[in-house]
């Protein structure tokens, strides 16, 4: 079968069972420090699933554009890529395990016509917290799937949430039992094997999660209001399977660019899935640099580089194949990304033999893969123990700082990010009544300690627009507005000139916060302070933010200005007990 006509089959067989079609998401997120790309479907929805009321109702499904940066090191055997679709499902309190599975069940053998014995499953065998998953293994057992193709696995396998196992998972995430379906290609044979193996022979293509539970700052792991159901199931892996092809690389999708590679199978899947991923990357906005987003991009590149000299080509194919209307752009940005990697190819081979094989890594952006290669070309002696051993040091710092990112943000629904997130809206508005109202939002980013906003204007703010700003916002601070939470078309939306976020695309049905006195959709602008598309969370009210400062203004690229700013604790300001909910306002 073909990728799209998967993708198809399954949307539609959805939405024949009263589920709402979503647009993907951005791939790198807005608004949500935690994490720099979105990684799965559930990502943009936490705020449905921890309770809040979606305005699309409660039953969505999607194929959501998804990347994973801790599988870049994967990649290469049959099944790993760090791009990939994920199908998913949902259903926010609605109907649960004995509906799913079913479905499931339904669209993988009668839509896909996968053969029944071919699927294994697996349920949640129980720990101290949550019981053995019996309702599960009963409703697969009744849809005619024997004992022995059905496997219990503990919170290492059959438990999912964003950050793992129940012990990893920060205060407030949610999480919860899965199960989950596997496809069997019946080789490699050996002893031992079971659905889980790393041996290639299975391959999981479906992933219902019984999202019903969250974990607590003492720890403890409490059932969340709503029993929610978040099912992913990767494209490339499924359409695999209706091929009873292991590698997911035989697929429709690298058909073309396949073509173009002579490398051995290995290497041609690195530049296969890295190409593709820059391509999804680059078109999400992102520039390769050394940090954060730009440095993945850049790694990826560099690494497809060293393998292949047809990266361009390849690339082309891609966005021929995905159809991509900002195609020059894209290869542009990619090409350019290119030739630096020449240049620094060029001066580090200068320094090979003249400065420690890792500085080529750190200072020169050498890929590991390539440093010992040309150390043995050059007949010179490679320390392999030392570099690795730097490396696993870089690798685990690199960690670290990620696992900060992810404490830091909206994921934990962290007091200062939710203060800070609400600051955003306020400073918004600000711009467009002190300096231009013709000003947009053009980028954002929020952890526990500032905002950072991006925002089209073509001059540096003067230190006194700069003050009345802070001036105005700490003012609607300080009259503690009612922040609320309106359901509305996206229509209705529009026409009372709600702020919208920069190449995102909305649903039919969105929700907007208002900051102030919310409007009926086509009353008086002048009843609120701000308006915007927004999933929230928010306080309920500005007088639990604190105090207002613009740390920093600057220029962000050609017509961009960035402002960094920061909230503390303000004495005189009377915050209202309830400002925190971070339940809706209405
Ligand atoms: N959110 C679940 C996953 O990513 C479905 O596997």
């Amino acid at each position: 079968m073909k990728s799209s006509d998967v993708r198809r089959k399954y949307i539609e067989f959805f939405k024949a069972r009263g589920h709402v079609e979503i647009p993907s998401a951005p791939l790198v997120p807005e608004n949500d420090s935690t994490t720099l790309f979105t990684s799965s479907g559930m990502q943009p929805l936490v705020p449905y699933l921890l309770g809040e009321s979606h305005p699309l109702g409660k039953r969505l499904v999607n194929s959501q554009k998804s990347f994973r940066a801790g599988d870049i090191e994967e990649v290469g055997d049959n099944r790993h890529t760090t791009f990939f679709e994920m199908l998913g499902n949902w259903s926010f309190g609605d109907y649960f395990k004995k509906e799913q599975l079913p479905w499931i069940w339904e669209f993988l053998t009668k839509e896909l016509h996968l053969p029944k014995e071919k699927l294994y499953v697996s349920v949640f065998e129980g720990n101290k917290d949550v019981p053995k998953d019996e309702e599960s293994a009963g409703i697969w057992k009744k849809l005619g799937i024997p004992d022995s193709r059905l496997f219990y696995y503990g919170v290492d396998k059959n438990w999912w949430s964003r950050s793992g196992e129940p012990d990893k998972m920060p205060a407030g995430e949610p999480g919860g039992p899965d199960s989950e379906v596997f496809f069997d290609f019946e080789k490699p044979i050996h002893d031992g094997c079971h659905p889980n193996c790393n041996c290639g022979r299975f391959l999981e293509i479906a992933n219902s999660v019984f999202m019903q539970y969250q974990k607590q700052k003492d720890g403890s792991i409490v059932e969340l209001p709503n029993k929610n159901v978040d099912f992913g199931g990767g494209l490339e892996r499924l359409t695999a399977a209706t091929n009873n092809d292991p590698d997911v690389f035989n697929i429709d999708i690298f058909f073309g660019a396949k073509k173009l590679l002579k490398e051995d199978k290995k290497n041609v899947r690195v530049v296969l899935d890295h190409v593709r991923a820059a391509m999804f990357i680059i078109d999400a906005g992102v520039l390769p640099s050394n940090k954060t987003q730009g440095y993945i991009l850049r790694r990826l590149i560099r690494r497809a580089a060293v393998h292949s000299k047809a990266t361009l080509q390849v690339l082309n194919e891609f966005i021929q194949f995905y159809g991509l209307p900002s195609s020059e752009q894209i290869s542009k940005i990619f090409s350019d990304e290119l030739t630096r990697f020449d240049a620094v190819l060029e001066k580090g081979m200068k320094m090979v033999g003249n400065v420690p094989p890792f500085d080529l890594f750190q200072t020169y952006g050498f890929p590991p893969e390539i440093i010992q290669e040309l150390f043995k070309q050059k007949g010179l002696n490679f320390d392999k123990y030392d570099f690795e051993e730097k490396f696993k040091t870089h690798q685990n710092l690199s960690r670290t700082a990620a696992a900060g990112m992810f404490k830091g943000g909206l994921a934990d629904q962290s007091e200062q990010t939710v203060k800070l997130h609400t600051t955003h809206h306020l400073l918004l508005a600000s711009l467009q009544k002190i300096v231009d109202p013709s000003i947009k939002q053009r980028g954002s980013n929020i952890t526990a300690e500032r905002l950072r906003m991006d925002f089209n204007f073509e001059r540096k703010l003067t230190p006194e627009e700069i003050k009345k700003i802070e001036t105005l916002v700490n003012e609607k601070i300080k009259e503690n507005l009612k922040v609320s939470r309106v359901e509305m078309t996206r229509e209705e939306a529009e026409k009372i000139g709600a702020q919208m976020e920069f190449g995102h695309k909305y649903p039919d049905r969105v929700s907007v916060y208002f900051v102030g006195p919310a409007s009926p959709a086509g009353g008086p602008k002048e009843e609120y302070f701000s308006a915007e598309f927004c999933g929230g969370p928010h306080v309920s009210f500005t007088g639990a933010i604190g105090r207002f400062t613009i740390m920093k203004e600057e220029s962000a690229g050609a017509g961009i200005r960035r402002i960094y700013a920061g909230i503390s604790t303000d004495e005189t300001s009377k915050p209202n007990p309830e400002s925190l909910s971070t339940k809706t306002g209405d």
